[in-house]
């Protein structure tokens, strides 16, 4: 990883690649921001990009590609079954991970349902450091329940704790014993644990957690999907992989596990995704799923384009100065918030940087989403588009009651290589105006909400006049600036 000091002293995230093709993005006034969350029904996943200025929603399919991957793109082999494209990004898989069956998917969640389908059964419980959003909906789907086992300091906002995804041991072996293991499904373990702060998982923990689930027969499966920045927290915060290759770090980890699967909107920064398995039994049986929901084994529902990009991606991503880009931009804008007081949680994780809405927004009662709330306060401040990720994120329990939120977050994510570092200082101002101004806003309440996953496409209304309110102080305070 180059280590560049400037002689000022400052701690500045340099950029190790330039920008060869841009796209153009616009900055509606304020006013337009507030009709715009209005017709989105306060709900960030509802905003048309057109009307976005940074769109920090998520890095999931929306990373800069490099020269090399759009190259690829053009030798992609488009045929049905046995493409060459294929039999390229196996070969890459199984070197990259040293493990021998691959089966693609066309994305994450896709992933998620094959193995689900096969290792869930009714009454059965999966355990996880955290869970994913589409990763409990396809447990539960199955009719499994999941429990989480993270360590206490994964829930904490602020803390020192390095891995703050690992699981906890001493939870692990009192499930097993309690829940017996014939009754659990699977152990997970997520890098880059998304849900807690993009937080990664250590090697030693990883270690742990798959003794114990070899010694008793249990299915161990890796979400791969934040792999990128969970290597690169494993080399600069545990000393002992320091002079490791990131390639061998992603095989040593890789082999402590039965499933491997990702996300390669995520890992690899393509669109697909794919599953990693060493065991004949099980390949066969998640085989026989892909067909039927993705299509033919060679393609598995990803575009011969995109799978050439992954190979070149994977690659790409066993470099440092690759995977460094995302998590020192987080750094530095989790640090330029910090100093303005503003709540994050700490330390900087993978993925983005997440705002802590249950301090932030601590006047608005729960029940009317803090985080969904700071979300769409945030787009009225700074035409930056971020993800609620608390309450709203939840299900209702059954008895139609809320289920609360652990964390209540709002993410601002980093898509790797897309900002610049004036898009961060410029977010940072906004947030730091609205952190000023934060009494003004409100709480948010639901017109139409979804049975299942209803963050994606729910519509909520203000309660009160308070997106008006913030925009008249925004123009008070900013003048004619946009
Ligand atoms: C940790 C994790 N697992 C799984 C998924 C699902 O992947 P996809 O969006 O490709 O379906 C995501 C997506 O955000 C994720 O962050």
């Amino acid at each position: 990883m180059a280590n560049i000091k400037f002689l000022s002293g400052e701690n500045i995230p340099l950029e190790m690649h330039k920008v060869r093709m841009v796209q153009k993005v616009t900055l509606l006034p304020v006013e337009q921001r507030v009709q715009c969350m209005r017709e989105a029904g306060f709900n960030t996943f509802l905003l048309k990009n057109r009307d976005v200025f940074l769109d920090m929603l998520t890095d999931s399919g929306v990373n800069a590609m490099s020269q090399n991957q759009y190259a690829a793109m053009m030798q992609a082999d488009d045929s049905y079954a046995g493409s060459e494209t294929f039999y390229r990004l196996e070969a890459v898989l199984q070197d990259v991970f040293g493990m021998e069956h691959f089966l693609p998917a066309h994305q994450g969640r896709a992933c998620e349902n094959i193995i689900a389908k096969v290792l869930v059964k009714p009454g059965t419980v999966a355990l996880m450091n955290y869970h994913f959003t589409t990763t409990k909906a396809h447990i539960t789907l199955n009719g499994g329940e999941i429990e989480e086992i993270i360590g206490e300091e994964g829930l904490k906002i602020q803390s020192n704790e390095p891995f703050k995804g690992d699981i906890d041991i001493d939870k692990l072996t009192e499930c097993i014993k309690r829940i017996g293991k014939e009754k659990i499904s699977f152990v997970r373990i997520e890098a880059g644990t998304n849900l807690v702060g993009g937080q990664p998982v250590s090697m030693s923990n990883m270690r742990e957690v798959s003794r114990i689930c070899r010694q008793e027969g249990l299915t161990l499966v890796f979400d791969a999907s934040l792999l990128g920045d969970n290597l690169y927290f494993i080399k600069t915060r545990d000393e002992k992989y320091k002079d490791v290759d990131i390639i061998d770090i992603t095989r040593e980890i890789a082999s402590l596990m039965d499933i491997v699967y990702f996300s390669a909107r995520k890992l690899g920064s393509a669109r697909g995704g794919g599953i990693l398995v060493s065991d004949h039994d099980l390949f066969l049986k998640m085989r026989e799923l892909v067909p039927v929901y993705e299509g033919f084994l060679t393609y598995g529902g990803m575009s011969v384009r995109e799978m050439e990009a992954l190979a070149v991606g994977l690659r790409e991503t066993m470099d440092i100065d690759v995977i460094s880009q995302t998590p020192i931009i987080i750094e530095a804008l989790c640090n330029e918030l910090l100093s303005n007081g503003i709540p994050v949680v700490t330390p900087p994780g993978g993925l983005g940087c997440h705002v802590d809405a249950m301090e932030f927004c601590s006047h608005i009662p729960q029940t009317q989403y803090r985080a969904g709330a700071l979300a769409a306060a945030i787009f009225i401040a700074g035409s930056v588009r971020c993800m609620e990720r608390g309450t709203l994120s939840e299900q209702r329990n059954d008895d139609g009651s809320e289920n609360l939120a652990e964390m209540e977050l709002a993410r601002l994510a980093v898509p790797r290589r897309v900002f610049t570092l004036s898009h961060v200082k410029y977010t940072a101002d906004r947030l730091n105006w609205l952190y000023q101004n934060r009494r003004l806003i409100g709480g948010l309440e639901f017109v139409e909400e979804p049975h299942m996953l209803r963050f994606f496409f729910g519509r909520l209304l203000p309660i009160g006049d308070w997106p008006e309110n913030l925009a008249r102080k925004f123009r008070d305070d900013f003048g004619d600036s946009l």
